[in-house]
């Protein structure tokens, strides 16, 4: 079987990070390479310092590494592009076009790159938010994901790029940390938990939000990508789905594992975020399309990021 040749950009992030283990396990570690913009990291597989916004270095990356798939996943997240809405813009929409024009000019064979539930806005049915929707998203963060769905649905229609995309919800993981995300607080509450019984959330008790464990959102990236290509019926982005939850919710739960375990609220600037985007995600579509399912609740989630992270922190006696 012919074996793709991967180039993960911004693999040192929460996605790349166990993004890369993950193709490095299934196609060989000889097949994946990581890059992002830090001059080192350590991976399993070959590391390259590369800017995804300078199109030279990352056509001759594609080019000399005899690149066939890239996982494009750098990008500045909801918070941290409220903070520099021009930079945001710029990378995100930059990067994206770099490497589809790598594809329309028959470099690549794949793309994916991921969208989010972050496209979502206040106009937007807030329960069970169904994948074709009203769409008029706030942050730049939104603003740009959604602008790189129309774009990759035209790269698709117009060059026949093959790209393929998700729309994130929260992702929770115990290998890598967040950076820069409203969403990241699902994942700060059990490093806090851990080590201080304690968590003071920015965003309010009752404030629901889609989330999902990494273990899944790593599933529907590879899966959509394995997906022959007439199963891939929509070239923006996807609905993907597997769970919901408030600060309260999650809580609670890790007071199952941590009975003195307290938490506070403290909103700060990510509670408007989060105020305008959806509470629950409707995934018929990539149910449909390509046979999408999520593997974890909740509960299961929790128990899985205490038992993990319990031998990874040191927890104070
Ligand atoms: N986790 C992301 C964020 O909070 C959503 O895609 O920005």
């Amino acid at each position: 079987m012919n074996q793709p040749k991967i180039l993960v950009i911004g693999a040192c992030g929460q996605v790349g990070t166990e993004l890369v283990e993950n193709l490095a396990e299934r196609f060989g570690s000889d097949n994946v390479i990581a890059s992002d913009i830090r001059d080192e990291a350590s991976f399993q597989v070959k590391y390259l310092k590369l800017d995804v916004m300078d199109r030279a270095a990352v056509k001759k990356a594609v080019v000399d590494n005899k690149i066939t798939e890239v996982y494009h996943l750098a990008a500045l997240l909801s918070a941290t592009a409220e903070k520099n809405p021009e930079f945001g813009w710029k990378l995100n929409m930059d990067g994206l076009f770099s490497v589809l024009d790598l594809a329309k000019d028959g470099l690549l064979k794949k793309v994916f790159w991921p969208s989010s539930i972050a496209v979502f806005g206040p106009t937007t049915p807030r329960n069970n938010t169904p994948q074709y929707t009203v769409i008029e998203p706030t942050t730049v963060y939104g603003i740009s994901k959604f602008a790189g769905e129309r774009w990759c649905q035209y790269y698709h229609d117009r060059y026949g790029v093959d790209v393929r995309s998700i729309r994130y919800p929260g992702l929770i993981g115990w290998k890598s940390l967040p950076g820069g995300g409203t969403t990241d607080y699902a994942v700060e509450i059990f490093h806090e938990a851990l080590e201080h019984g304690k968590y003071t959330s920015f965003l309010s008790a009752d404030t629901a939000l889609p989330m999902m464990y990494m273990s899944d959102a790593i599933k529907a990236t590879i899966e959509i990508m394995q997906a022959p290509s007439e199963k891939i019926k929509i070239r923006s982005s996807y609905n993907i789905s597997a769970m919901s939850f408030n600060p309260d919710q999650i809580a609670k739960e890790i007071k199952k594992h941590i009975p003195n375990f307290e938490i506070d609220y403290n909103p700060d600037f990510r509670q408007d975020i989060a105020n305008n985007w959806p509470a629950s995600i409707n995934d018929d579509e990539a149910r449909l399309h390509w046979n999408w399912s999520s593997d974890f609740n909740l509960e299961r989630l929790v128990k899985e990021m205490m038992d993990n992270l319990k031998s990874t922190i040191i927890v104070p006696q």
